[in-house]
């Protein structure tokens, strides 16, 4: 498989260097091959899923995996789901009806690189594949209970209630001036859903989580899935085009509301570090191999791109 380019700015630590190549492989395994028919939609899916991304919310998957002692080939699954949605909603969120966006991870994005029908129909088909990955992958071996509830928590994260209700409530908000609860409520939806879905769906592949663990983790979740749609904001405004890889001021464009527009980039920058210190608090009370947790949440608040 072909080694996706990474960005010179990123500082990687052992375990994220090996659990982005896991999951490529993962990924490019469980994906329909570039001449399978209809090959340009097939050429489009692997386009939106393979074109580097930092896959944050696999990443999130391995290191709750981890966290509690969970194989590595058990997690491919459920890691290979958050991240097919998630490429999904990007090839979604960058069309002409949304955000109407052309660059995507330094690349022209889904709709430009093939035509519009075919992205629409390579994020309805990331979709679906994800679905399946979690009610069939053989490497999943755990009880048939808990893939259900897999597909449970993928699909509410997902759906009208998750990251779906969250874009509906963005385009909505071009324009307009929300307060700082609506603000937060559309990033824990369109951003966070799926953030904390990851995280869920890493100790759901274990047996041996407590339910207070479990609510420590979700408690988590929250705060850096708002971190990390408030650091994307602030990238969208401070970060250059080459780096962040797409366009930066698209926001200011569309007259998006985000963090920086509502209490300016200073205000911004201290609630992201404050949430990620209190997705800290959060961890209180777990070893030394939640550490891996701790930093993600630290990259997410100092990410370049
Ligand atoms: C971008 O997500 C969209 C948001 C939810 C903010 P990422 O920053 O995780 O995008 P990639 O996958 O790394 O390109
Ligand atoms: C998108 O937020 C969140 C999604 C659910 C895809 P943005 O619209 O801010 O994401 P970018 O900046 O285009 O990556
Ligand atoms: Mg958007
Ligand atoms: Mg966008
Ligand atoms: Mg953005």
């Amino acid at each position: 498989m072909k080694k996706t380019q990474r960005m010179p700015t990123e500082d990687l630590d052992p375990f994220t260097e090996r659990c982005r190549s896991r999951i490529e492989q993962a990924l490019d395994q469980r994906l329909p091959t570039p001449v399978t028919l209809p090959a340009a939609l097939h050429q489009a899916m692997r386009y939106a899923a393979l074109s580097g991304g930092k896959y944050v919310r696999p990443l999130l998957v391995y290191a709750t995996g981890q966290l509690f002692n969970v194989p590595a080939a058990r997690l491919d699954a459920p890691a290979c789901a958050v991240e097919l949605i998630h490429a999904y909603s990007l090839v979604h969120d960058d069309l002409p009806a949304m955000d109407d966006d052309d660059l995507r991870r330094g690349k022209p994005t889904c709709h430009k690189a093939f035509d519009e029908a075919t992205a629409i129909l390579a994020g309805d088909a990331l979709q679906s594949l994800a679905f399946q990955i979690l009610a069939t992958d053989p490497a999943l071996d755990v009880p048939a209970f808990t893939r259900l509830e897999m597909i449970r928590i993928l699909a509410e994260a997902s759906g009208s209630q998750g990251m779906a209700c969250g874009q509906a409530m963005d385009l909505a908000a071009e324009g307009q001036r929300l307060t700082l609860a609506e603000l937060e409520n559309m990033h824990l939806h369109k951003t966070g859903a799926l953030i904390r879905a990851s995280v869920r769906l890493g100790a759901l592949a274990s047996e041996h989580y407590t339910a207070q663990q479990l609510l420590q983790l979700d408690d988590y979740a929250r705060h850096i899935g708002l971190a990390f749609q408030i650091r994307d904001d602030i990238l969208d405004i401070e970060g250059e085009t080459e780096v962040i890889g797409k366009p930066q001021g698209s926001d200011i464009a569309r007259n998006k509301s985000t963090y920086p527009a509502l209490l300016g980039i200073d205000q911004a920058k201290l609630l992201a570090r404050d949430l990620h210190n209190q997705a800290l608090v959060a961890l209180e009370g777990f070893d030394d191999k939640a550490e891996t947790l701790r930093s993600i949440s630290q990259y997410i608040v100092q990410r370049a791109r």
